[in-house]
């Protein structure tokens, strides 16, 4: 059966934990390991901007042995309007996996219905499930392990990132709160599947109002832009609502002395982070950037061997 990887939770917290054991061992043994080697080529196509996405796919699909080819979607006829299915089925009988950052989930879902190679969500409007593997990897590194770990995401709860640390945080094993505001509350649907996971894992998913009461205690903090790839023209009126809820040392100093910080980048400093925080000694975003690589490069090598 062909494994896909759309959203968080379509990784068990067992084979979660395969994935970021396998990761960890590409960080040592970086190019000793390449089952694309023949070779096979991956798309990796975008209707959105990116760097970090970007980059850390096309240098780990060659690192695997295999060929990326990378696709900006408006140069495709997908940017003219030929069906996502049809794509699909073009695509399955040339690359070994698809590769895809969209808008709405229901797109990438389309795609891997179509589609009997791995499709592999490079971020949709509702999840950012490849940025969590990456951050998770991160935190074992930090922390030794994420079970048990307090994090604390601050901002705009709604977006991508949000509902993706719910997911995949409670799949770690974590206690994975969501400080926003009111309006920019979880999706339900998403937190009610993070409780649920956290029954079996021992995690726990919940929502705060107070950025400052959520902050107390946190192993690890997070946060993300207040304006998502897309909401470009809502950037006036999504910058009032989140001042409460930047990481600034204030809220950093609510958290443990050893808390380490995450942010996904891009970072607007000033904005939902104090540059003194993004650059300070408690910051490990730059590992986190990395690891992208590393944890996308375990994720293809893992749904390639399953499918
Ligand atoms: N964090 C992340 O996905 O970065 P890019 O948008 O640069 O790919
Ligand atoms: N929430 C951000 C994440 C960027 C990596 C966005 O969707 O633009």
């Amino acid at each position: 059966m062909t494994r896909h990887f759309l959203r968080d939770d379509d990784l068990s917290p067992a084979e979660q934990d395969e994935v970021l054991s396998l990761a960890q061992q590409l960080v040592t043994d970086r190019y000793g390991h390449q089952p694309l080697a023949g070779p096979q080529t991956v798309a990796v196509i975008f209707d959105k901007t990116s760097t970090r996405t970007r980059i850390s796919f096309a240098v780990g699909i060659a690192e695997l042995g295999g060929v990326p080819l990378i696709i900006d979607a408006q140069t495709s006829q997908m940017g003219r309007g030929e069906p996502i299915a049809d794509t699909a089925r073009v695509l399955e009988r040339q690359v070994g996996a698809i590769v895809w950052r969209t808008s709405g989930q229901v797109r990438i879902e389309e795609m891997a219905g179509a589609s009997r190679v791995p499709v592999i969500n490079a971020l949709t409007d509702e999840f950012h499930p490849c940025q969590i593997l990456a951050d998770l990897l991160t935190v074992r590194q930090h922390k030794g392990s994420t079970a048990g770990l307090k994090l604390v995401y601050f901002g705009d709860g709604a977006n991508n990132m949000a509902h993706s640390y719910l997911l995949g945080g409670v799949t770690a094993g974590m206690h994975v709160v969501v400080a926003s505001p009111a309006e920019y509350q979880p999706d339900a649907a998403v937190l009610a599947k993070a409780v649920e996971i956290g029954g079996v894992t021992g995690g726990s998913a919940s929502w705060s109002p107070d950025a400052f009461e959520a902050a107390a205690g946190a192993d690890v903090l997070a946060t993300d832009t207040w304006v998502s790839m897309g909401q470009e023209a809502e950037a006036g009126v999504r910058e009032a609502p989140f001042v409460p809820y930047a990481v600034t040392s204030d809220l950093l100093a609510k958290a443990n002395d050893d808390a380490i910080v995450l942010h996904c980048l891009p970072a607007y400093r000033g904005k939902e982070i104090e540059a003194a925080v993004i650059d300070g000694p408690q910051s490990v975003v730059w590992d986190e950037a990395e690891n992208r690589l590393h944890a996308q490069k375990a994720l293809l090598s893992w749904l390639l061997a399953k499918s």
